[in-house]
């Protein structure tokens, strides 16, 4: 047995979900190229294209968003619970335990019935932003706010955090961004996803147990890890001194690398230029400057090896200019890529095998209990 540490190059399954190019840089779902989706569609086309395999009719699409609209509003007990919280715990965490409580309220029995998949993917898609909104206003002592019925999806997600209707533009950028994080092949918390739907367990575990492995700092978590580093790094003139300090001490650049990506992850030039279209119409952000001669110099070094800007990289620098907090970064990606997650669920119940992978055992062989007093 040839033991593969992290499963390198090991394909686990077939998918007809999402396509992904390292070399070239190009990324598609369904076969449509992701550069397109995020100019021409919304996130909850895109999400019904990615669950459903084809993009959505009119009248599909008319029902699908009604649907969605209509499970926007959580349960008075989730609210009751996230107020039970501590305030300091990490959103992602609320959002892990909040998605996982959603098991609770619908059954879990009927996973082969194509009404309770749909109802499934409907309730997440539509409940996992009020969730994140609800813990938001909570921790800052207020109530939570209820989703705006005239709303779609995305502005209704800023106006849940602010209380204000978003400015169109922020709420475009922010559906397009959506998009961008929602579908990415069998990355760490789809794998995740998948092992647990394999399972045959309800759809609520199985996003509940991808949002715990998003959260992670080698995963989903890098977005918030970026703007931390660009703030220790603090001007463009410091970044040589800090890029030559980090690879010293082989300590990693945060939205730097990946396991799929050779070039520019193609997701990360799109942000680029949305935190420059949002840039020229509210003002500039000062930590943009250190983010682009980082990227020059870090690329000049890391480069060679294979190392270039990943999504999180200018995710981050886009989400604060919307104004959404460093902590919820992440969270707004989980809103996203649950809908990958659940076209994922759906293809592995379509053709299960429970994971069960194997190990090369290096524990001590055969050996004799030894009573307490003669260890
Ligand atoms: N900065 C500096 N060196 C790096 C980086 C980086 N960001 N990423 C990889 N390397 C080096 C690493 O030190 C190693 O060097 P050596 O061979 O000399 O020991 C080599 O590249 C291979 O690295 P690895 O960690 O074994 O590669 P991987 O494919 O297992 O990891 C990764 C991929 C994304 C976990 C890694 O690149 C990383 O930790 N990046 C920083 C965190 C990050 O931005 N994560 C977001 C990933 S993309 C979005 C998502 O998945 O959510």
């Amino acid at each position: 047995m040839v033991l593969k540490p992290g499963l390198e190059g090991v394909p686990v399954t077939n998918s007809g979900i999402c396509e992904i190019n390292g070399t070239e840089g190009r990324l598609s779902y369904r076969g449509y190229p992701i550069s397109e989706l995020a100019q021409k569609s919304s996130f909850l086309e895109t999400a019904f294209l990615l669950i459903w395999g084809e993009l959505p009719t009119e009248n599909e699409l008319e029902k699908f968003e009604k649907d969605v609209q209509m499970h926007r509003r959580v349960s008075f007990r989730i609210r009751d619970m996230l107020k039970c919280f501590p305030e300091s715990g990490h959103p992602m965490d609320a959002l892990q335990a909040s998605a996982a409580s959603l098991g609770l309220f619908y059954s879990r029995r009927a996973i082969d019935d194509p009404k309770y998949i749909y109802d499934a993917v409907v309730r997440l898609i539509a409940k996992i932003p009020t969730m994140v909104a609800a813990f938001e206003q909570i921790r800052k002592g207020d109530d939570p706010i209820q989703p705006q019925d005239d709303l779609p999806y995305s502005s209704n997600f800023l106006y849940m955090l602010t209380e204000r209707e978003p400015n169109p533009l922020a709420a475009r950028v922010f559906d397009r961004c959506l998009i961008l994080h929602a579908e990415h092949s069998l990355n760490a918390s789809t794998f995740s996803a998948r092992v647990t739907a394999s399972t045959l367990t309800d759809p609520y575990a199985v996003v509940a147990s991808a949002v715990g492995t998003l959260a992670g700092p080698l995963h989903g978590g890098a977005n918030e890890d970026v703007i931390a580093m660009l703030e220790e790094i603090g001007r463009p003139d410091e970044v040589s001194s800090f890029l030559n300090d980090a690879i010293a001490k082989k300590r990693k650049i945060m939205g730097f690398g990946h396991r799929e990506y050779r070039v520019k992850d193609p997701r990360a030039t799109i942000l680029q230029a949305f935190a420059e279209e949002l840039f020229s119409e509210f003002g500039k952000d000062e930590m943009y400057e250190v983010a682009k001669a980082l990227e020059e110099e870090a690329i000049s070094k890391l480069g060679p090896k294979g190392i270039f800007p990943n999504v999180d990289f200018y995710s981050g620098l886009v989400y604060r200019k919307l104004g959404i907090p460093r902590d919820l970064f992440t969270p707004v990606f989980a809103i996203s890529r649950v809908a990958g997650w659940l076209a994922h669920w759906r293809e592995q119940l379509g053709a299960n095998r429970i994971f069960r992978p194997s190990q090369i055992y290096e524990g001590a062989k055969m050996r004799n209990w030894k009573p307490l007093e003669s260890r």
